[in-house]
């Protein structure tokens, strides 16, 4: 398994170009299975998770193209996938594959509205939390969906198609909204869908749906309105830029002081993150390129951060956060209350020297002087880049394993890293 090797207290200075998001591109490749039409998506980053979720959705008997490079493409430019779902073939998504990415649960949306029927593997567990999907039959049901649970399989069936309906979710929730969103577009008649999810990647699909001829408003706030239509067309759409892949980079500088332009990035998609950092002492500037972001010479101040739905801080920044705060000049307090179970980074980081303490939810970060580098084991996708961010600032050499976590979600780290002059390299096998 690869390894990846940073010798830290190198600062950061240059330019990260910022990918597509992973959040946006996974329900918007699943989008595509609404039409039988070619949805064109652009600007989709090269992660492992979208060539699984290629892999799934090949299996459903789906189409899918990546454009090769196009003059002026820069090494970074995000792919231009066309996903040609003319043919569904099998309704189908079978554990072996779900079980491998989660969000690939989604397909049950856009199979049910378009097809009539569903079986859809339950994705189980996860190291972040027990992640049930209730929310996600329930809307279905409500839409008028038969739902059944067998063998580890959801077979949902509607032979009449969907009916418009209220749905109101007990708590936010992303998934269950994209996939309440796909239903009800072509669902017969009005859906309100209350207390949805206001994330930018929901307004992303919402917008990419509009652009396929749906009837979708509201999106972006917690009340979305959808009129359903008989057929959906093809489309073009850009996935917008990857607001927790920004926020990343932006603690690692904050972390390692220097001075970097995240091309690409906007900063209307983590206002509450760009808040927290110019508490810590970071310097953010926005601009037409994107979000330049300068920490120099003063410290690290604490901060008291929990996380929520957007607009709040986002739980996928807990653990980049908290890696920052490890050298705070003082007491800092993060709690996460999405998911009960992500602060396995916590012990990862002790070994880098720092000290935090756990209370239920909360994490109470100690701020320490100095850390020092160790071998470290990344247990999944954010956790991994909490420990770069650690290994970068700590002195002498870090080995952090199981890297694949990472590859799902950040695309082409160590070079975008060390472009910047930090000392990171991945070490094969
Ligand atoms: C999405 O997961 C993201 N994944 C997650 O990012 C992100 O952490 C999460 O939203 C919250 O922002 C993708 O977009 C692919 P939820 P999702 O449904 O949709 C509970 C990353 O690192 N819940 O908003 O699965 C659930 O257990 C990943 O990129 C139910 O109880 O998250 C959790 O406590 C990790 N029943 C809460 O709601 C349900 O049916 C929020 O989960 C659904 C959710």
């Amino acid at each position: 398994m690869d390894r990846i090797r940073i010798v830290g207290g190198n600062p950061l200075n240059g330019t990260i170009p910022i990918s597509g998001a992973k959040n946006a591109a996974l329900p918007l490749m699943i989008a595509g299975l609404l039409t039988d039409e070619k949805l064109v998506l652009e600007n989709v980053p090269r992660l492992a998770d979208v060539s699984q979720l290629q892999r799934i959705l090949g299996n459903h008997g789906i189409d899918i193209t990546v454009n090769g490079k196009r003059r002026g493409d820069d090494a970074y430019a995000g792919q231009t996938l066309e996903i040609d779902a003319r043919v569904i073939v099998d309704t189908t998504a079978p554990y072996e594959l779900v079980s491998k990415m989660r969000a690939s649960f989604w397909v049950i949306a856009p199979l049910l509205a378009r097809m009539g029927e569903a079986k859809v593997s339950l994705p189980g567990g996860c190291a972040i939390g027990t992640r049930p999907v209730d929310f996600h039959l329930d809307a279905l049901r409500a839409l008028g969906a038969e739902i059944e649970i067998d063998a580890g399989y959801v077979l949902a069936r509607a032979p009449k198609g969907l009916k418009g309906a209220r749905i109101v979710f007990p708590k936010v929730s992303v998934g269950a909204t994209h996939t309440a969103l796909m239903a009800a577009s072509l669902a017969d008649g009005e859906t309100i869908i209350e207390n949805a999810a206001r994330e930018p990647e929901i307004v992303d699909v919402a917008d990419c749906i509009n652009a396929m001829g749906g009837r979708v408003e509201g999106q972006g706030t917690s009340t979305i309105r959808v009129v359903g239509v008989p057929r959906l067309k093809g489309a073009r759409h850009s996935v917008l830029p990857d607001r927790i892949e920004t926020g990343t980079y932006a603690m690692a500088v904050a972390m390692t002081g220097g001075d970097v332009l995240l091309s690409g990035a906007r900063a209307d998609l983590l206002e509450s993150a760009l808040d927290t950092l110019r508490e810590a002492g970071a310097e953010i500037t926005v601009s037409n390129e994107g979000l330049r972001v300068k920490r120099n010479g003063a410290g690290i101040s604490p901060v008291t951060v929990t996380t929520e739905p957007f607009p709040g801080f986002p739980t996928d920044l807990q653990a980049q956060l908290m890696a920052l705060t490890t050298r705070a000049r003082g007491t800092s307090r993060i709690t996460e209350t999405i998911f009960e179970n992500r602060f396995m980074h916590v012990q990862e980081l002790a070994r880098l020297g720092a000290r935090i303490h756990l209370d239920g939810e909360t994490a109470t970060i100690e701020g320490v002087e100095r850390l020092k580098g160790a071998p470290v084991m990344a247990t999944d996708l954010r956790a991994s880049v909490s420990l770069v961010i650690g290994a970068l600032a700590a002195e002498g050499e870090s080995m952090i394993h199981r890297v694949y976590h990472l590859d799902r979600g950040f695309e082409r780290l160590e070079e975008k890293l060390s472009a910047c002059g930090a000392e990171i390299e991945r070490l094969a096998g």
